[in-house]
């Protein structure tokens, strides 16, 4: 509690309302884009860079045109540790892709989307506007890395998450059930452990964390300490009591609080094992965080079953499938946390 209160003193002292005004300038309401080329193109890309993404590493760069917007790859942003073959980068383009999609929909656009090995080729063509619900959740989604209150999902609830995470070529599967619930509680906690023991692992994970928001908002990616449940503290302060505090143990007794407290879980399964099926995951997973924002639920991944190889055979034995799973997510009713940020648009994107 001292760590804490003395903590927030210090986020005084490193720009609490510096990074405020950034969350606002990143957060923009989710009101349909208007006006002309390029101005219209650069907020729908605005809207596409709100989508989840692994670590906040941000992997992608936006090349827009009149009737195009090519979202690729920036390789120079991949995590090899935890992603070793890109799975989680071209899944974060897919979200992204997602999120661009239903804003270009909601401002007047037919959409058609082509993904490829290369990143994903998104048309765009002038048609009559149509605002959906999922396009007015991206400004309110957020991942929520917090114990949840413990109570259930409704029927109703679980239909519309169910129907929003699948969709031709990816399969979703929740689970609700506590036996099922505390067999996948299992699975993560075995592939934490992995992970923990990885020093390789641990020190990715730390080069991403922003231990207070003026550190955030310099770099404006990676895992924010406020976002992540964390208090805001000095650089060289947050550095040393990650090496101190960041242990197996407590990592793991986090993870049982956060399932235990959950209403379920999701897990995302494409049908084809490529970049392609990739992207095309992301996107089933951005249209479930967005609904379940929609149905005043917080989210959050745990994906330690599917990063550790030897943990992700026996989560397929799990389910019972010969495909690779994709992404997990809990979901339940939860606080909302403080925001990450995102690049600014000029750095992400080039009218070309
Ligand atoms: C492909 C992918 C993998 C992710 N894996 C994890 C994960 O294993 N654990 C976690 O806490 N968050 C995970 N995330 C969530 C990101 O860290 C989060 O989206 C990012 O920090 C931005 O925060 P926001 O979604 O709240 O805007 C993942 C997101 C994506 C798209």
């Amino acid at each position: 509690m001292a760590l804490a209160v003395g903590a927030m003193g210090l986020e005084a002292v490193f720009g609490s309302n510096l990074h405020e005004a950034a969350v606002r300038e990143v957060w923009i309401p989710a009101v349909a884009a208007s006006g002309d080329f390029p101005e219209k193109h650069r907020r729908l890309v605005q809207f596409a860079l709100l989508a989840a993404n692994g670590h906040n590493t941000q992997p992608w760069f936006f090349e827009v045109s009149q009737n195009t917007i090519f979202i690729r790859p920036d390789l120079s942003r991949r995590t090899p540790v935890v992603d070793p073959d890109d799975h989680h980068l071209y899944a974060s383009l897919g979200c992204a892709t997602e999120n661009l999609r239903l804003a270009a929909e909601s401002s007047g656009f037919a959409v058609e989307i082509k993904p490829h090995e290369t990143g994903v080729l998104v048309h765009l063509e002038p048609a009559t506007a149509r605002l959906s619900p999922l396009f007015q959740a991206i400004s309110h989604r957020q991942c929520v890395r917090a114990d949840y209150d413990g109570t259930q999902a409704s029927n109703e609830v679980l239909e519309a998450l169910q129907q929003a995470g699948q969709s031709d070529g990816v399969q979703m599967r929740l689970f609700t059930d506590k036996r099922e619930l505390n067999a996948l509680k299992e699975l993560v906690i075995a592939g934490n452990s992995a992970q923990m023991g990885d020093p390789a692992f641990v020190k990715e994970l730390k080069h991403w964390i922003r231990f207070n928001g003026a550190q955030a908002d310099r770099s404006r990616d990676g895992l924010y300490a406020g976002s992540t449940g964390n208090p805001s503290v000095p650089t060289w302060i947050g550095s040393r009591l990650f090496d101190f505090a960041f242990r197996k143990a407590s990592e793991n007794t986090k993870y049982v609080g956060h399932v235990d407290s959950s209403a379920g879980m999701a897990v995302i399964i494409a049908e084809r094992d490529d970049p392609i099926g990739w992207i095309e995951a992301g996107r089933a997973c951005q249209r479930f965080g967005l609904e379940a924002t929609l149905q005043g639920l917080k989210y959050a991944f745990l994906n330690q079953p599917i990063e550790v190889l030897s943990v992700r055979q026996e989560f397929q034995k799990f389910l019972g499938s010969d495909k690779r799973p994709n992404l997990l997510m809990r979901f339940g009713n939860g606080p909302s946390v403080p925001r990450s940020l995102r690049r600014r648009l000029d750095d992400v994107m080039r009218v070309v």
